[in-house]
């Protein structure tokens, strides 16, 4: 393979997505009973379904018949049932019935792709396997604010129409903190010039300004273990905001295709005793629409960018998070690819 192809097969994989992933695929609401939700992730079109015993399966979009979408069928008890001809398919893509046929030969094979789900903080994640990892480790590393009953959890989704990666770069550069969002309630604060240095912390890397810390939005933790890419930040928070230490986020990104992806957005504030109920009151009568503000601002510009921009831009010393993330997403993007060139050569050896 020559390099230039090699590279532009790296790019063809960190545009659709990196595989290997856990993505946030709905928020739990969405997959409702009875009710399968389609969705396309990292360019795979899937079904999401909860069954009868309350947990959510997802299948590839696709009916092992004909071909029609399990998505427009229904479910019954813990499987899906095509609305075609009546094929049911249980979670793990496997033909369960064929009713219209008595002892079909189809009955008990598996055809399709299944993806494994987990139930995390109001929403629906699925591991999307890569052929270095088709299947995830048995204790994947959630971010432990999902498990701590400390923390108030707050969940923001969004669908943007921007490639994936800008919105992981988009949090991996905290200057854009004092600029972007500079009329903003909690980010309003602090000086405008900085300079920007990156520490080593576990699973990633951190970016933090070298003149401010805990005034605004000052550094980012970008989280990238062998299974998840999200992103961690704090923000200090005025009085007027109420009781409780720094609000925290936790920036996820799932790539839909090329041109659109879904941001996931956690608010955390570890918030104790009695004041947690009059937090969740503040933040839903008060908080929640300003910073529903911010994450359009923040929107708005990324949409915006031209998809070519890359070609042109001229980085400086603040984008040394952007840079790092970019080096770290085509490594894994070039060991996936490595992973699934394997099988040909061990056929063209034998
Ligand atoms: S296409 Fe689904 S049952 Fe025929
Ligand atoms: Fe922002």
């Amino acid at each position: 393979m020559n390099v230039v192809s090699a590279k532009q097969d790296v790019e063809g994989r960190l545009k659709r997505g990196l595989l290997g992933q856990w993505y946030a695929a709905a928020k739990s609401v969405q997959v409702k009973a009875g009710r399968p939700l389609s969705s396309k992730i990292a360019g795979e079109r899937v079904v999401m379904w909860r069954g009868k015993d309350g947990g959510v399966r997802c299948i590839e979009d696709f009916c092992p018949h004909r071909g029609a979408r399990l998505s427009l069928g229904e479910v019954v008890e813990n499987d899906i049932s095509c609305r075609y001809h009546g094929v049911t398919m249980d979670g793990e893509g496997t033909i369960v019935k064929v009713p219209a046929l008595a002892n079909c030969a189809l009955e008990g094979r598996r055809p399709l792709k299944s993806y494994p789900t987990r139930e995390m903080a109001d929403a629906v994640f699925i591991y999307v396997g890569s052929a270095d990892q088709p299947v995830p480790t048995d204790e994947p590393k959630f971010p432990s604010e999902f498990t701590d009953p400390e923390w108030v959890t707050f969940l923001a989704m969004n669908r943007w129409k921007a490639n994936y990666r800008d919105s992981i770069e988009n949090v991996a550069d905290p200057m854009h903190g004092s600029f972007l969002h500079a009329n903003s309630f909690t980010l309003a604060y602090g000086k405008q010039q900085d300079t920007l240095k990156i520490e080593r912390i576990e699973d990633g890397f951190c970016v933090k300004r070298v003149g401010q810390q805990g005034v605004n939005f000052d550094y980012t933790d970008m989280i990238m273990s062998e299974e998840q890419l999200y992103g961690r930040l704090d923000i200090p928070f005025p009085p007027a905001a109420g009781p409780g230490g720094p609000f925290r986020i936790l920036a996820f990104t799932t790539p839909i295709d090329e041109d659109e992806c879904y941001v996931f957005i956690w608010r955390l504030r570890k918030v104790s005793g009695f004041a947690r109920e009059s937090y969740r009151f503040l933040y839903r009568t008060l908080l929640e629409s300003r910073h529903w503000d911010v994450l359009e601002q923040d929107r708005e510009m990324i949409e915006a960018l031209p998809a070519d921009a890359r070609r042109r831009e001229m980085l400086y010393q603040h984008d040394i998070g952007v840079s790092r993330i970019r080096q770290l997403m085509s490594k894994k993007a070039k060991q996936q690819l490595e992973a699934e060139r394997v099988p040909v050569q061990t056929l063209q050896a034998v």
